[in-house]
C-alpha cells in the first residue's frame, strides 16, 4: 500500500520550514558561513557535486532527508537493486543497473539469475564488434563494414547519441555512426544519400520491434539496400536487430545469429547499457564500453550504499523535489560546458519527463501535488546568448545544472579557461545577481546623473538568488559518461519514490500512437466522418497538396 508524500509528517515540516527560507539570500548564506562550500558538497564515481549554491541551509537538508526516510527510499534502492517488481503496472522489475554490474553480484529474477544472460549477450556483442572489425563479418561484397547506421527512436536513439557523441575522442580509425530516428523522410533521406551500402550495416534497435518509426525507417532501408545493388539473400551481411522481440526481427529477413536480445526488464529509455548499445560497442571498441559500464557500475554502487545524506542522486532529486513541491517551480535547465555533452539535455528529457511525467500514484490514486519536472537545456556559451535572459531576470525561478570538464580534449589557445569563466561567471550571476545600490553606483561612477541612474536600475537590477549545482569532473571519459547519466537516472528513480509514482512504465505515450494509426487510415481513403472539422480540414488540406 504506498502513501502519498504529502501525508509524512517531514513534509508538513517542509512546508513550515519553505516560509522561514523563502525570503533568505543565498548571498547572505555565503556571506554567514565561510565554510559553506564544504557543507555542501559531495563526490561519486569521478563527479563531484557542489551543491551550496542552493536555497538550502543544514537543517533544509536534513528534513529533506527526513522525508526521504519517511517515503521509504533506502528500501526501495535495495528493492530495485534486488530485481523485485518495482515496475508493477507492467509487473517487471527495474534492472538497468544488472546491464553495467561489473562486479557480477547475482541479480535473481524468478529465479533466474540475470547475469549470466546479461554476461553472454555483452560477450555477444564484443565478438561481434571484434568480426567486424577484422572483415570476418563483411559486406555482401566482402568490403569491411564502415558506416554503421542506427536505426531506433526514444531510448533506441537518445542514449545512445549521446553516448556516441560524448565519447567522439575515443572513436576506433575509420568508422562512421549515424542515427536515423525520425518517420520524416529527411532524416532518412538525409543520412543515407552519401552511403556506400556495400560498407554499411545497419542495426535495428527496437526493444518491441513494434514501433512505426522504426520499422517503417528499416523497410525504407532495406529498399535503399535493393536499389543500390543488394540482394535479397545479402540483407544477412548489412542488417542486424537488437530486441526482445525475436518472431517480428525474423519476420523482417535479419537472420537469428545477427539478433542481439533485450529483456522486459530494461526500459527503453534505461536500454543504451545493453545491446541497444551495440553500435557504440563497434565504434567505440569493446574497451571504451565496458569502461562507460564500469562508470555507471561506480555511480550504482555509490547509490546503493552510501547514506542518504552523502549520497549524489539522492541529494540532485531532494533538491529537486524542494524547488518543485515548496517553492512551485516546473522547469529544471540543464547546462552543459562541453561540446561533446550537447545532447545531454535532450537524453535526459525522455528519462525524466518519460519516467516521472505521471498523475496518479503507484496504487492509481490521484495526485495533489507536482511531479516531474520540464527538463531543458542546451551547451554554454551558447545559451547564454539566448534563454539564460530569462534565467536571470525573467519571472520564474529556474534551477539549473551546471555540467564541465577541468580538463578539454580540445585545448584551443585559451578557450577553455574563458569557457571556465563563462561557466562560473554564469552561476556567480545566479547566486549574487546585482543589487539597485550597485547598479546606481556603477552607473554614477560612469557619469551618469542620479536620477537617470535611479530610473535605468530597475531594468539593471539582477536578483540572483537562483539556484543551481555545480558538477563537475576531470575530463570526459568513458567512465565518466557512464556515471553522470547513471546519476541522472537514480536522481528520477528517488523522485519518483517520493513522489510515489511508477517512473518505470510510459501509458501516456500510447494514445497518441493508436490515434495516429486512425488519422492514417482517414489520409488514405479520404474519409473523415469520424473527425473534428480541425482535423477534417487538415485531412483535405494535405491530401490536395500531394494529389
Ligand atoms: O516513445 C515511447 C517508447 O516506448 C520509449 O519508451 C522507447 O524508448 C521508444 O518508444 C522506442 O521503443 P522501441 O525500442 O521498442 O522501438
Amino acid at each position: 500500500m504506498s502513501q502519498s508524500p504529502t501525508q509524512l509528517p517531514a513534509w508538513q515540516t517542509l512546508i513550515d520550514h519553505q516560509k522561514s527560507m523563502a525570503d533568505v539570500h543565498m548571498r547572505d548564506l555565503f556571506r554567514q558561513d565561510a565554510q559553506r562550500y564544504d557543507k555542501f558538497n559531495v563526490n561519486a564515481a569521478g563527479i563531484a557535486l557542489d551543491y551550496s549554491k542552493n536555497r538550502v541551509t543544514e537543517e533544509t537538508l536534513k528534513h529533506l532527508i527526513d522525508l526521504a526516510e519517511q517515503a521509504k527510499l533506502p528500501e526501495a534502492i535495495q528493492s530495485m537493486f534486488n530485481g523485485d517488481v518495482l515496475n508493477q503496472s507492467e509487473n517487471r522489475s527495474v534492472l538497468h543497473i544488472a546491464l553495467r554490474n561489473r562486479s557480477n553480484r547475482p541479480i535473481n529474477v524468478g529465479g533466474e539469475n540475470v547475469m549470466d544472460t546479461v554476461n553472454a549477450t555483452l560477450n555477444k556483442m564484443k565478438t561481434f564488434a571484434a568480426r567486424v572489425h577484422s572483415g570476418d563479418f563483411a559486406g555482401s561484397t566482402g568490403k569491411k563494414l564502415r558506416t554503421i547506421v542506427n536505426i531506433g527512436i526514444g531510448g533506441s536513439f537518445l542514449g545512445p547519441k549521446v553516448v556516441s557523441d560524448a565519447l567522439t575522442p575515443y572513436w576506433q580509425e575509420g568508422y562512421d555512426l549515424r542515427y536515423i530516428a525520425n518517420i520524416d523522410g529527411t532524416d532518412f533521406a538525409e543520412t543515407v544519400k552519401d552511403l556506400d551500402y556495400e560498407t554499411t550495416l545497419f542495426i535495428v534497435a527496437s526493444k518491441s520491434f513494434g514501433t512505426l518509426e522504426t520499422l517503417k525507417n528499416a523497410e525504407a532501408a532495406r529498399e535503399w539496400f535493393f536499389q543500390q545493388g543488394g540482394k535479397p539473400e545479402e540483407v544477412k551481411n548489412h542488417f542486424v536487430a537488437v530486441s526482445t522481440n525475436i518472431p517480428a526481427a525474423t519476420g523482417f529477413g535479419i537472420e537469428e545469429e545477427n539478433m542481439f536480445p533485450m529483456w522486459d526488464w530494461v526500459g527503453g529509455r534505461y536500454s543504451l547499457w545493453s545491446a541497444i548499445g551495440l553500435a557504440q560497442m563497434i565504434v567505440l571498441g569493446a574497451e571504451t564500453f565496458e569502461a562507460l559500464l564500469q562508470g555507471a557500475h561506480n555511480m550504482d554502487e555509490h547509490f546503493r550504499t552510501a547514506p542518504l545524506a552523502e549520497n549524489l542522486p539522492v541529494i540532485l532529486g531532494m533538491l529537486g523535489i524542494w524547488y518543485q513541491n515548496f517553492f512551485g517551480v516546473e522547469s529544471h535547465a540543464v547546462l552543459t560546458y562541453d561540446e561533446y555533452l550537447q545532447d545531454l539535455p535532450n537524453h535526459l528529457q525522455q528519462v525524466d519527463m518519460e519516467s516521472n511525467g505521471k498523475r496518479v500514484t503507484r496504487d492509481g490514486g490521484d495526485i495533489d501535488y507536482q511531479t516531474g519536472a520540464i527538463i531543458w537545456g542546451g551547451t554554454g556559451t551558447n545559451g547564454q546568448h539566448a534563454y539564460h535572459q530569462l534565467i536571470h531576470q525573467g519571472t520564474r525561478l529556474i534551477p539549473a545544472d551546471y555540467i564541465m570538464p577541468y580538463r578539454s580534449h580540445n585545448p584551443v589557445a585559451d578557450h577553455h579557461p574563458w569557457l571556465f569563466a563563462n561557466y562560473l561567471g554564469q552561476q556567480q550571476a545566479m547566486l549574487e545577481g546585482k543589487t539597485e545600490a550597485e547598479v546606481v553606483a556603477e552607473l554614477t561612477a560612469k557619469g551618469m546623473d542620479e536620477e537617470k541612474a535611479k530610473w535605468l536600475a530597475p531594468h539593471k537590477v539582477i536578483p540572483g538568488n537562483r539556484p543551481c549545482n555545480s558538477i563537475t569532473f576531470e575530463k570526459v571519459t568513458p567512465e565518466i559518461v557512464g556515471a553522470l547519466i547513471a546519476m541522472y537516472e537514480h536522481k528520477v528513480c528517488v523522485q519518483g519514490i517520493v513522489w510515489d509514482i511508477n517512473s518505470f512504465d510510459q501509458w501516456g505515450v500510447e494514445l497518441g500512437k493508436v490515434l495516429g494509426n486512425a488519422v492514417y487510415d482517414a489520409i488514405e481513403s479520404g474519409n473523415t466522418d469520424a473527425y473534428d472539422s480541425s482535423t477534417a480540414a487538415q485531412i483535405a488540406a494535405f491530401r490536395k497538396a500531394n494529389s
